[in-house]
């Protein structure tokens, strides 16, 4: 008995040194899972005050979210099996290389949002890759029902300039797009859960005389708006009056001072990928989850996941969304939406009330 006890005491002592507890104390005041985490905190604090003006979630938010998309699918693992350059998906080559890589044709804009970033990445002393995803990780945090994703450091800071032509664009058809993801390993159904970042997102570049014009009528939730308004029958052209035909990458808008693209319009009619868009109309939390779930994967492209440390305790839990069911807006109404899921019939949604008006453009 007495020996018994000895022994369960001893194998106690021997399974705490077997998963030790990690947690550092680090300089900044903060408790943490792992050391590498410490300087993260430092990270949160300066960028909501200064870069996000105070955590919110406008422009900066916005392009701080599309740049981790184009920093990570700039990567080819086809390529690279025939032997060519294909990227090496999130490593910071697109601060890295910025002259190079926001030149590129897709990437038009992410400029400002990299010459803004950088003097944060150097004085933190992280690297470019981890920037990125942290910042793009808090940018959308800020967001009205944003997600709190996952955040991984460790990414290498060494990076080689990317290829051009890996990054979809606007006027990009369906099978284009899929394929293009297939070669990073990103199914039909991950694209479109990674498009709920369209919710929080407006366009300045595609027809730049609309400047911050949105994709769904509320850009500072993360809500499922976008996957209700990109199904309204497109009737109307935003732009300038003196603007006739639409742009490259455009298409027919169902509201004033919304843009939509045709790779949203599409996707969001493609019979791959069409339920799983119909889907998030009736679960913000279910879009949620989805857009979580694939961020996790896109975020560590061309990484070694493994050899990375977990430091997502950092991300700030976000406020819930205004509405977990999205609506038709003001003006429209079940006859507007053009269902595209055979499966299922679209969900009947209420009407926002009150009478269209026009889509309100995010202020840079
Ligand atoms: C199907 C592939 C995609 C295409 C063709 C596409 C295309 C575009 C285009 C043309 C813009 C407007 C840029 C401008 O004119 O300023 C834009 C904005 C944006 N995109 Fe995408 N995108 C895609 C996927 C994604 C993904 C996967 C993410 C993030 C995970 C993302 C996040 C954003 C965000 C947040 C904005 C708004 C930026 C702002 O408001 O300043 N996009 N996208
Ligand atoms: C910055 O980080 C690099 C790489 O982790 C390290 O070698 C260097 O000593 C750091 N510099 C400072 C000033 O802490
Ligand atoms: C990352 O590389 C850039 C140069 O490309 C350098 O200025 C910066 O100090 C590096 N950061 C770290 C953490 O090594
Ligand atoms: C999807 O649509 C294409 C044409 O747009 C058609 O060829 C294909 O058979 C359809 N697939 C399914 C599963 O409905
Ligand atoms: C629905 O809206 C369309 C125009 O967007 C209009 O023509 C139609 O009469 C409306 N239907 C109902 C039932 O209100």
């Amino acid at each position: 008995m007495f020996s018994k006890s000895i022994l369960s005491v001893a194998a106690l002592a021997v399974l705490a040194t077997a998963t030790p507890l990690k947690r550092a104390t680090c300089s900044n005041g903060h408790t943490a899972s792992d050391e590498q985490c410490c300087v993260w905190f430092d990270v949160l604090d300066d960028i909501q005050e200064n870069l996000f003006e105070g955590s919110e979630c406008q422009e900066e938010a916005h392009e701080s979210l599309r740049l981790t998309f184009h920093d990570c699918i700039a990567y080819s693992p086809s390529l690279i099996a025939d032997g060519e350059d294909g990227g090496g998906g999130c490593d910071g080559s697109i601060m890295k290389f910025s002259d190079v890589e926001t030149a590129f044709h897709a990437s038009i804009g992410l400029d400002e949002i990299v010459a803004k970033q950088l003097p944060y990445a150097l004085k933190h002393n992280v690297s470019f890759g981890d920037f990125i995803q942290f910042a793009g990780a808090v940018g959308v945090s800020n967001c009205g029902g944003g997600p709190r994703l996952q955040f991984l450091t460790g990414r290498s800071n060494d990076s080689n300039v990317s290829p051009d032509g890996l990054i979809p664009l606007p006027e990009d058809t369906a099978d284009t797009i899929i394929a293009r993801f297939a070669d990073v390993g990103i199914s039909a159904d991950e694209i479109v859960a990674l498009l709920a970042s369209h919710s929080v997102a407006a366009q300045d570049h595609v027809e730049p005389t609309i400047h911050g014009s949105p994709f769904d009528s509320t850009p500072s939730d993360f809500d499922a708006q976008f996957f209700v308004e990109t199904l309204l029958k497109g009737v109307l052209m935003p732009a300038a009056p003196d603007v006739t035909t639409l742009a490259t990458g455009e298409v027919l808008s169902p509201l004033p001072g919304e843009l939509r693209l045709n790779s949203d319009f599409e996707l969001a009619r493609d019979n791959r990928t069409a339920c799983e868009w119909q889907s998030y109309v009736t679960s913000q939390s279910f879009m949620m989850d989805r857009f979580t779930a694939a961020m996790k994967k896109m975020t560590v492209l061309g990484n070694d996941a493994s050899a990375l440390v977990d430091c997502s305790e950092v991300i700030p839990t976000p406020a819930a969304a205004a509405s977990q069911t999205a609506y038709i807006p003001a003006g429209k109404n079940q006859s507007d939406i053009e269902p595209a899921c055979s499966a299922t019939p679209f969900p009947t949604l209420s009407v926002q009330a009150g009478a269209e008006s026009s889509i309100t453009p995010v202020p840079s």
